[in-house]
């Protein structure tokens, strides 16, 4: 089946816009220099044990378009999202963001540079309200307590910006009527949406989204296509990983291919995936499964140890996520 007739693409997904053309300097080989890359990522090594999980020799990400990492499960497309946001470390190299060195910065300091992340696992807070959860979002937020005390009026002023700064976004996305409501009284497609508003508070250039599609109901999938879209629109640059072929094929602008840790294939989706190295490695397991299949999410079965696996990242990245909010708190109080 080709993914022309698939039924989600009615009249382009994509509003008509254009594909970004001419990212690359030379032909899309592996590592291959941009005309004007945001992340330059250089001898990038992540091993857990024996375990080469990431090993990227040399990766660029162009900006203002819509690049895709794709790959088999346990290619180390979020372990290389959680390296490049400073949510874990790597044993070797370096990266560069905007031209800034990132290595050693913690997450989130590379957020308020411009640089955030949403997870494969939504991380909204279940038992704040979707309007604390965005106000949390802010890059201002930090420093609350200290600048409150000092400065009544001026900290209720930047409060109050802050609040129509998260209901606008909350608006954009259709969240605004649920803003009292706890995040856990969410469904997973708006919790995915949430994530994305809030990442949105601190005013990023570079968006990285890691599965958005995963767990959210039909009714919301064009949604999200199109405010991710949207965020191009707004010169922001994007960076998702996702498993739908049908989506990669319609919105990405850039493909990245990793297997076994390692960058195999990149290029502009209509050719890199016609790429028989890559149909082989990867897309001919998925083509059937996931083609037309932009709504119809990979299940991980509970208990399976891939399901394990995900229970361990969580609480890892939580447990690292509460150690940056303390010491990001120690920091401010000096
Ligand atoms: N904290 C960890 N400890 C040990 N091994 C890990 C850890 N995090 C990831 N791994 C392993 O590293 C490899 C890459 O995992 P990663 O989650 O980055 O893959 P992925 O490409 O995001 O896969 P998926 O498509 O299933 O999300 C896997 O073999 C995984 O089991
Ligand atoms: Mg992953």
């Amino acid at each position: 089946m080709s993914s022309e007739n698939q039924p989600v693409s009615p009249a382009a997904p994509t509003g008509g816009r254009q594909k970004a053309t001419g990212l690359a300097k030379g032909a899309a080989v592996p590592g291959v220099a941009k005309v004007d890359p945001i992340l330059v990522v250089d001898g990038v090594e992540r091993r857990f044990g024996g375990l080469t999980a990431v090993n990227v020799e040399h990766l660029e990400i162009p900006r203002g378009a819509i690049t895709a990492l794709i790959g088999p499960n346990g290619a180390g497309k979020t372990t290389l999202f959680n390296l490049l946001c400073g949510f874990d470390r790597p044993n070797t190299g370096t990266w560069q963001y905007d031209g800034k060195n990132l290595a050693g910065i913690p997450s989130f300091k590379v957020a308020r540079m411009g640089q955030v992340r949403t997870f494969q696992l939504t991380k909204a807070l279940s038992l704040l309200t979707v309007l604390e959860n965005m106000k949390l979002g802010s890059s201002d937020q930090p420093g609350e307590k200290f600048w409150q005390s000092l400065f009544p009026a001026i900290w209720r002023k930047k409060e109050a910006e802050i609040e129509q700064k998260a209901r606008e976004l909350l608006t954009l996305f259709k969240l605004d009527a649920k803003e009292q409501d706890f995040a856990a009284a969410l469904s997973g497609g708006q919790r995915k949406l949430l994530e994305m508003a809030r990442a949105l508070m601190s005013d990023p250039q570079l968006v990285m989204l890691d599965e958005p599609m995963a767990g959210v109901n039909p009714a919301l999938t064009q949604s999200l296509l199109d405010h991710i879209l949207g965020l191009k629109d707004r010169g922001m640059t994007v960076l998702f990983v996702e498993h739908d072929m049908h989506m990669v094929r319609h919105i990405a602008d850039w493909v990245v291919v990793m297997a076994e840790g390692r960058v195999v294939a990149e290029g502009p989706p209509e050719t890199v995936m016609e790429d028989p190295a890559v149909v082989d490695a990867y897309l001919g397991a998925h083509q059937d499964v996931d083609l037309g299949a932009v709504t119809g999410r990979i299940v991980i079965p509970a208990g399976s140890d891939a399901d394990l696996a995900a229970a361990r990242i969580r609480e890892k990245i939580e447990a690292e996520a509460e150690a940056e909010l303390e010491a990001e708190e120690e920091e401010e109080k000096k």
